[in-house]
Parts: structure tokens; sequence; C-alpha cells
């Protein structure tokens, strides 16, 4: 195969939120207790009970985000039980997961957990089962200064100055039966927000909230209707169902690219209809693929190449839509739909989806650049539309001295010549990272961590040019310095 790209350095489309790059964690199977954290008198090695290989894989995918407790598990989960002394907090019944909850990981411990791996954390509090009474005493719990009940709670249990938690939502999935204190409609589910967001502003008025959205379309316009100036982001979530053929699986991505511009565009002609003058944007804050296989209690799977391949271009997707979606959640860290395995024998495997994440999470610049590509297409029979093998997509950094290429080639078995010519920009020096593995079902495993690894190709420059080799079913990091 044969292809061409052209990248305009001066064709800006918009500043990249890296918060695209999140992560979601949740008290659901191994994630936090296993994955995260383990406790201080565990045999796998620890720093102060957090997992440390974990900890260590985590810092390096720079997630830049992460959304806790939950998912279904926060529609019921009451912090208090979740802070102070751990022999004394209390075990709960989680009626989302049937779960016993032991407690030993709440807020402080979440908190030290961002601050360990450098991210920003998201709360996501309990709209279900949970008082707005309760979530603005949480706010307060994690950014007041005051000589007041639950700040000086915080200083109590060992924490003198405010975390300044900026990103909080609003419930997780309340339209859904499955839900511990699901709403019936939109409207409903509007007022409840309007009632949590006005208590949590009046304790916090500098918090950013997340409400619960999806995709319907009378859901979204009477939550944009009737608490539209309550809310900044609206939250949506796409799973993928993995068992698919791979060529379907691989082509998912212009689907989601266009289920989420519609959801935006019709919270933007929305906010017209009813004169909101609040931005609101969207946060995909649960995204993944999701095979039969992963059931509860504990929802494992281990993804392939071909995973890895949909996420870049699911990745490439969040990059076109900077200006729509700056908050990702990858649904989920560890364990649980994971991009990491770590087992309770202290064996940890990192998927061919987490190499994707930590390729273009460390290697990326602060806009999105209008790119165009010619290249093969093949048919779906799902989408019913032809899907380019190639998806490229650029970032530009701010001192606009280097370009990054996320490309992925889709094809299974072929690889691509791909040439790439620069506008306003002149390339001086480049080079080329991927992840392919041998096959499209290639994995890490436990037995075999290594399997499939990031690996380092050369480019040539020729002028205004360069030219490059994709691997069969790869995703791409080129880099560019001008
Ligand atoms: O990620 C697993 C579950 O999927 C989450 O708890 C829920 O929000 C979603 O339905």
């Amino acid at each position: 195969m044969e292809s061409k790209g052209f990248v305009d350095a001066s064709a800006l489309l918009g500043r990249l939120d890296k918060r695209c790059y999140g992560q979601f964690i949740e008290h659901l199977g191994k994630c936090i207790y296993g994955g995260v954290w383990v406790g201080e008198d565990s045999e796998i090695p620890n720093q102060k009970g957090f997992r440390l290989d974990v900890l260590k894989a985590v810092k390096e995918l720079q997630p830049r985000i992460i959304r806790w407790p939950g998912g279904n598990f926060s529609s019921g989960y009451h912090w208090l039980d979740g802070v102070g002394p751990r022999e004394k907090r209390p075990k709960r019944f989680d009626m989302a997961w049937r779960a016993e909850e032991p407690n030993t990981f709440g807020t402080d411990e979440f908190l030290e957990w961002c601050r360990l791996v450098d991210a920003e954390p998201f709360i996501v509090v309990n709209a279900g089962n949970g008082t707005p009474e309760e979530a603005a005493r949480w706010v307060e719990y994690c950014n007041l200064k005051t000589d007041t009940y639950y700040a000086s709670l915080r200083r109590k249990h060992g924490h003198p100055e405010p975390y300044g938690v900026k990103i909080w939502g609003i419930g997780n999935e309340l339209y859904g039966r499955w839900q511990v204190g699901f709403c019936v409609d939109g409207a409903e589910c509007a007022r409840r927000t309007i009632e949590f967001a006005n208590e949590m502003r009046k304790i916090d008025p500098r918090i950013e909230l997340v409400a619960v959205g999806c995709e319907d379309p009378e859901w979204n316009l009477e939550m944009i209707k009737d608490a539209g100036e309550y809310f900044d982001y609206l939250s949506v979530h796409i799973y993928i169902g993995g068992d698919k053929p791979y060529r379907e699986l691989a082509a998912v991505s212009l689907d989601v690219e266009r289920r989420l511009r519609n959801v935006y565009g019709l919270v933007q002609s929305a906010r017209r209809k009813f004169h909101i003058e609040r931005e609101i944007r969207l946060a995909f804050d649960e995204w993944n693929v999701w095979y039969p296989e992963a059931k509860a209690p504990l929802h494992e799977q281990v993804t392939d190449v071909g995973d890895a391949v949909l996420t870049g271009a699911i990745l490439n997707t969040l990059h076109r839509l900077c200006r729509a979606v700056p908050i990702g959640g990858f649904a989920q860290t560890v364990n649980v739909l994971p991009l990491i395995v770590a087992s309770d024998d202290g064996r940890m495997a990192l998927t061919p989806q987490y190499l994707v994440f930590k390729l273009y999470s460390a290697n990326t610049g602060d806009f999105v650049l209008k790119t165009a590509v010619d290249t093969d297409h093949y048919a779906s029979s799902e989408l019913k539309e032809p899907v380019p093998f190639i998806d490229l997509s650029a970032t530009l950094t701010e001192d606009r001295k280097t370009i990054y290429l996320h490309i992925v080639n889709r094809h299974e078995t072929e690889a691509s010549e791909m040439e790439i010519s620069l506008r306003r920009f002149t390339p001086k020096k480049a080079s080329q990272q991927y992840v392919a593995g041998r096959t499209v079902e290639d994995r890490n495993t436990l037995d075999n961590p290594e399997n499939v690894k990031i690996q380092k190709a050369s480019v040539e420059i020729k002028g205004e040019k360069i030219l490059f080799n994709l691997p069969a079913h790869s995703v791409n990091l080129i880099k560019i310095s001008g």
C-alpha cells in the first residue's frame, strides 16, 4: 500500500487538552484492591500500601486526570466511610456490584495516589442514594481551609493543606435502571443535578462540574434546558463489544467520532434554543472495548494488538474533537477491562493498549493541526461506509518547533509506505516509534509480558516531505523537529 498525507503547521484545529488521555478507576473487581492498593502489610512491594509496579506504570502513562470512585460504585458510596483511621472504617455491602467494600482505600488514599502519579483528581459524588449535603461536605473536606467541621476533619486526618479538587462529577449513568438511585428521565436528573451543583458550589465556587449525559437526545435536551447553567461538561460513555471481526473493530472509531459529534452538536443546539450562556463540553469519561468474558465479579479480559489499533484510532478522534471533548476516561486502568494486568502473585503485564497510551501521552503537542490523507479504503458491513486504512492526526508544540504525527494503519497484513508533505514547517530531524506486534492477536500476558513492545524505525527527510513505513496493524508516533 502507498499513502500520502498533508499537514499544515499553520492550520490549528484547536488546543489539545491532554486530559483527553485520562483514566478511570473504580471499586470493582481487583481494580482498587489488588491493583492500585495492596496495603502496607502486603508481600507485594508497595509504597505506603500503593502497589509499586502499578504506581510506576501509571506514572509513566502521564494520565493527566483520573476519575474515581466509580462508575456504578459511586451511586451507593458514602465518602465518610473511607476516611480516618483505617482500622475503624466500616465494611459495607456495595449494592452496585454486590461486593464487600472494606473502605481501606478512600479519599485521602486516592488523592495521595493522584499526587504520586502526577494526575489531576476527578471525583464522582454519590447522586444515587446520596444527598447534596453529603456531596457538599465532601467538597469542604477536600477544598476548604476554614475552621469548620469537615475541613478540620481533613486536618485531623493528617492533611493540613486543602487538596483543591477542581473536577467533580454529579452521579454516574443515572439514566440506567441498573444504577442505584437512577432517575426516570432527564428532567428528574436535571433537578437532582441543580440541587447538587448548588450546594457543592456554595462550598467552593471554583469547582467545575460534570453532569450525567448519554446518547438519548431527549435526556440531553432536558438536562441542558433545565440544568444547563449548572454544569460545565456532559458525560458520555461508550463501550465497544470486542467480539467483532478485526476489520469491523478497527473501524469503530469512525462510529465513535460520529456519535460524539452528534451529542456535542445537540448540546450546542440546545444551548442556543434555551439561551444557556455557560459553555458545555463533553467528558468522554468511560470508554473501552468490552469482551463477553469480562463479567462480574472481576471483569477481566486481556486485549490484543487489534484493540490497540482501535485505541490509537480513538485517541486520534479525541485529538480531532479537541474543542468538544477535553476530558477522556479510559475504563479502566488496572485489572478491570484493564490497560494494566496486575496479578495477586506480584506479576504485571502491560497490554498493547497501554503501550499506545504511553506512546501518545509522552509524545504530543499543544495544538491539533488540520490534516488530510490519501489512502486505500475497505468496506465495513457494520458501518456501511468505506473505512480508510490510514488514520492520521498531527499535533504541534507551543514553541512551534516539534510536530508529532499519530498514525494508525488498520490493515491486518499490509504495510504502507507513507509520504507526508508539510506546509509551513521545515523538518530537520525525524524519528518513528510504533506498536504492532506480529499479528493482530498478539498480546502481553503474565507469562509473556514482553511479547508486544514499542519499536523504533527511521524516517527519511526530503525537503519539506518525510517518508516512512507503517507496519501492518500498527499505531505509530513520528516526531519531527523543525
Ligand atoms: O466500567 C464498568 C462499568 O461500566 C461502570 O461502573 C459503569 O459506569 C459502566 O456501565
